[in-house]
């Protein structure tokens, strides 16, 4: 039997499975194989009838659900019409990857699988069950799966054994060359505004909506900025509904791109064509030609803590002795609990790592930048407004996200510092952004109560909630709102007096800082026992959660239990047994972050 092309696809909504496709490519390309690696949306999948050997490397996210980029693909896989037996000459892999603090821990690869079989592929190896959760992240996993996969594959096809693969420290070609061009350019403008249209705008086609404002919604005493920031998507054809969420590209900050470019003696103003050195597509969101600070400022992810990936590359280029050794060894599996305290734990940047690395840093070659650094993914927010109090307007509740780690210095969130730094008052600004559809559904009919308990910045999805069904004359709404202090970070106090007011809206509050012991939402939920016992057995309420507090959706089901048991007279079973039930049939529902 010939040698085997391979077929490496992947869905990936923060990149992890997409770093581990890419892997698999360079291990491939090692053995010298013809490989591609692509988005399972990029590829047509009705070929795959024609494909002889193909590695499904797929994240699951939320609820259980699959990445962005491969949602068309799953549609289409689970299609009925589909004839059993229509892959039976396909020889294939899945590798999940997920996190098993969640209950449908790997489910989009397990399911996968599963479909795979049913139409007759045949699975060279069990499902690879990646795990954030282990202590060594998910190449814990990866590295022995790996490992079997090729030892499969060599049984498979007996002539790979004949060939020698490159040695680890070899280094590939890039995916890319750059050439530079003589002309400067202007910078290009990163948020070019689109011409709107009628098909809704998509990661690869944004809809460039101005900044209204961007107004900061705590007391300027209180240790945390949270903004109100407001769009204008007229001309859109941006639809959407409470619990939906808005996606957004954030860039780098105006001093790294600086910092970057002299640390790899670029020109900013530079201009480039890319050019693909093997069956890699250039990106699609890389305008042809490119300048050097689009480039940095708008693509590549160098102020993300970088992957082992990164070091590997990095290695290669390492001449100085100390710091190869120091880099070979954060790519070795056996250096990988170090790598993690030096990068990981104190969420060391990329760009950090270089200026630790500074000889290897001035021997970087520019064609490697896009196998270096991966692309700036999107961030998403819960909507905090309704098209029906605000038409044509889209608001979010952003909170800037600062943290300190034992490196001392403040760490800070890329896609929130971006967006608190934008000033519309001083210039005009211009974010690309599009829309999903959330988890979050609120009830059609007017009767059903709802009860939302939304702390901190939980509270978005509710706002939009509230400001869609009061215009709708839905009035039966319950809202837990928590935050530290009532003079500090109670945002939107105004407009919900105004809702209790009209008798549209019934509000609890817990300041967690106001007095000396805390009080959480979860408080507020049991106090109010007999009222939401009331309305959850004789009115069928529905209840959300939403926040971004780690315990607080665990204590706050507790409360729901505990509150059962005390009104219903039910055993903690039977309480729990009602919980269970009512996530099933969506009457309850949470969104969290982090
Ligand atoms: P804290 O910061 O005083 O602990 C919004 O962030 C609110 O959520 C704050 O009042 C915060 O209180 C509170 N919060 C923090 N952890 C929580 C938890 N586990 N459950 C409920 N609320 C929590």
């Amino acid at each position: 039997m010939s040698n085997p092309s391979l077929l490496v696809l992947y869905g990936s909504q923060t990149g992890t499975a997409q770093d581990a496709a890419q892997r698999i490519g360079r291990q491939a390309q090692r053995r010298r194989l013809q490989v591609r690696v692509m988005a399972l949306d990029s590829y047509k999948v009705a070929n795959l009838i024609a494909e002889s050997l193909v590695v499904f490397v797929c994240s699951t996210t939320g609820q259980g659900d699959p990445p962005d980029n491969m949602k068309n693909f799953w549609r289409f896989l689970f299609k009925k019409s589909l004839p059993v037996g229509s892959l039976s000459r396909l020889d294939c892999a899945v590798l999940g990857l997920g996190d098993s603090s969640y209950p449908k821990f790997n489910f989009v690869a397990k399911k996968l699988q599963k479909r795979l079989l049913q139409l007759g592929a045949n699975m060279l190896m069990p499902v690879g069950l990646g795990d954030d959760q282990h202590d060594l992240g998910p190449d814990a996993v990866i590295d022995p799966w790996l490992t079997s996969f090729w030892g499969a594959l060599l049984a498979l096809y007996p002539s790979l054994n004949s060939v020698t693969p490159l040695r680890e420290d070899e280094r590939l070609p890039p995916s890319y060359t750059f050439h530079f061009l003589d002309e400067k350019t202007q910078r290009s403008a990163a948020g070019l505004r689109s011409s709107g249209g009628e098909a809704p705008p998509s990661p690869s086609h944004p809809f460039g909506a101005w900044m209204v404002f961007n107004r900061r919604v705590t007391a300027p005493s209180h240790f945390q900025d949270v903004r109100l920031i407001e769009f204008d998507i007229t001309g859109s054809s941006i639809r959407f509904a409470a619990g939906d969420v808005v996606m957004m590209r954030p860039r780098n900050a105006a001093e790294d791109v600086q910092q970057f470019c002299q640390l790899l003696g670029l020109d900013p103003e530079d201009a480039f064509l890319l050019q693909p050195t093997n069956n890699t597509p250039v990106p699609a969101r890389l305008p042809q030609p490119c300048s050097v600070h689009h480039l940095v400022e708008s693509y590549l992810d160098i102020a993300a803590v970088p992957r082992r990936s990164f070091f590997e590359l990095l290695a290669t280029f390492a001449t100085n002795e100390l710091e190869r050794d120091k880099l070979v060894e954060f790519s070795s599996a056996a250096g990988q609990e170090e790598l993690n305290s030096y990068c990981n734990r104190p969420r060391r940047t990329a760009l950090e790592v270089l200026t630790d690395f500074p000889h290897t840093t001035a021997e970087l070659k520019v064609d490697y930048l896009l196998d270096l650094f991966p692309e700036i993914q999107p961030r998403s927010f819960s909507i905090a407004s309704s098209l029906k109090a605000h038409p044509h307007r889209l608001q979010i509740l952003v909170a800037v996200v600062r943290y300190k780690t034992k490196l001392h210095k403040w760490r800070r969130g890329l896609c929130s510092t971006w967006l608190a730094s934008l000033d519309p008052t001083k210039e005009e600004v211009c974010v690309p952004l599009w829309v999903k559809t959330g988890s979050l559904r609120f009830p059609a009919d007017s009767d059903t109560p709802v009860i939302m308990v939304g702390p901190g910045t939980g509270v978005a999805p509710f706002r939009s909630a509230l400001q869609e069904r009061v215009s709708e004359g839905k009035t039966a709404n319950i809202l837990f709102f928590g935050c530290r202090s009532e003079s500090k970070d109670f945002y939107f106090r105004s407009e919900w007096e105004h809702l209790v007011e009209a008798g549209h809206l019934t509000l609890f509050t817990a300041f967690s800082r106001d007095q000396e012991e805390k009080v959480y939402v979860q408080h507020r939920v049991r106090e109010n026992a007999a009222l939401l016992w009331d309305l959850i057995s004789k009115r069928n309420a529905c209840f959300y959660i939403a926040g971004n507090a780690k315990q607080m959706p665990a204590s706050v089901c507790d409360s729901l239990k505990g509150l059962f048991q005390q009104e219903g007279g039910v055993s903690a079973d039977a309480a729990a047994q009602m919980l269970a039930v009512m996530e099933k049939t969506g009457r309850l529902q949470s969104e969290t972050w982090s």
